[in-house]
């Protein structure tokens, strides 16, 4: 008789146990940036709510901005790094193809052999990384999971790029997931429209700039394209991240989507007819948009700022090149 396979089954419920973060230490206000796009401060604030950004010296990667946000994650949830059975990075801008971030941040931070590796899922990243430790968790593939958004996205910048330059960030976000005696990670509601697979790209491939095609690739988009799909198809993702999970707008405590632009984030608490009391995410402000790391250190600014958010529900929705998006609500650590 064959024997039966055995296949594994975690803990039921899963959660956020803690959030660290690390931003770039420069802080690159409007003015720096306006003359090679001739672009304003007052364009810049008035169409994406960006004061100033936080940027990376040359010598800091995104491996050394995960590392801080990750043992900062580690330290605040009460684990011992060999605890952590999985390490998950959401990154585009790692310039090495391979070996990955993760293994190296695995290492730095004590993981052990913990499973590790890399997600390109661009400013969904996050959201996929969240959903995938999720799964880890409850089929009782690892304990706990750190999951980590991080960029350096300043290497990827054509200074006189009008369509994104002045957008862009850098810093890393991460969270600890492990089990929990309640539900605290909704369904994920992951997905792709590769039909638009070019509105947000690079200007070329290494490939390329070894045969003399293209200079150094260069991150740029369609802004308005782009702008039109998050505001109304993104919405509509949200919402049904909302209804997945039983709850209704009024249930939540906070509202942390990809920090892409403000007036997106506007338009969508508009949409999602957000009541007052809820809390909104508006690291883009000082951060800028930094890609996988947003949602994650927009979420750590929130509870700084608002501590007594702790145990409430956050929606957060991550979206961008591919196009990719993916959204959960969370209970807030
Ligand atoms: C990029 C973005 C800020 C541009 O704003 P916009 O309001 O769509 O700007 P438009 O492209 O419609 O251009 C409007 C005007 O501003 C001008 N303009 C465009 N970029 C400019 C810049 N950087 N500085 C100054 N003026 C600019 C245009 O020339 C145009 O001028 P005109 O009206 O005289 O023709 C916006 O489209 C956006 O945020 N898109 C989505 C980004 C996103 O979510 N990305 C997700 C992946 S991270």
């Amino acid at each position: 008789m064959s024997p039966t396979l055995q296949q594994s089954h975690g803990p039921q419920f899963t959660r956020i146990y803690a959030l660290g973060a690390a931003r770039g230490e420069l802080v690159v206000g409007n003015d720096e940036l306006i003359e090679a796009i001739d672009s304003s401060d007052e364009w810049i604030r008035k169409r994406t709510g960006i004061i100033e950004r936080r940027r990376a010296p040359k010598e800091v990667t995104a491996v050394d901005l995960a590392t801080i946000a990750g043992a900062e994650a580690i330290t605040k949830a009460g684990i011992s790094p060999d605890q952590i059975g999985a390490v998950i990075v959401a990154t585009i801008s790692n310039p090495v193809v391979t070996p990955s971030i993760s293994t190296l941040v695995a290492e730095n931070l004590g993981a052990g052999t913990a499973a590790a590796y890399d997600i390109e899922a661009a400013c969904a990243g996050y959201a996929y990384g969240i959903a995938q430790a999720d799964s880890l968790i409850r089929t009782g593939v690892a304990e706990y999971v750190l999951v980590i958004g991080a960029e350096k996205l300043s290497d990827f910048v054509d200074p006189t790029d009008r369509s994104i330059s002045f957008l862009l960030g850098d810093g890393a976000g991460a969270a600890v997931v492990g089990p929990s005696d309640f539900a605290g990670i909704s369904k994920s509601i992951l997905g792709s429209d590769g039909s638009k697979w070019g509105t947000i790209k690079m200007s070329g491939t290494a490939v390329g700039m070894r045969d003399g095609e293209n200079a150094w690739p260069t991150l740029s988009q369609e802004g308005q394209t782009v702008y039109r799909w998050a505001v109304w198809e993104m919405a509509k993702v949200a919402q049904q991240a909302l209804d997945e999970a039983g709850i209704t707008a009024a249930d939540l405590t906070a509202f942390i989507p990809h920090q892409a632009n403000m007036r997106i984030v506007d338009e969508f608490a508009k949409v999602l007819k957000l009541p007052e009391s809820v809390l909104i995410g508006r690291d883009i402000a000082t951060t800028g948009n930094t890609s996988a790391a947003s949602i994650p250190l927009a979420t750590h600014r929130l509870l700084e700022e608002h501590p007594e958010a702790s145990g409430g529900f956050s929606l957060q929705i991550g979206f961008g090149a591919g196009l990719v998006f993916g959204a959960q609500v969370i209970v807030l650590p």
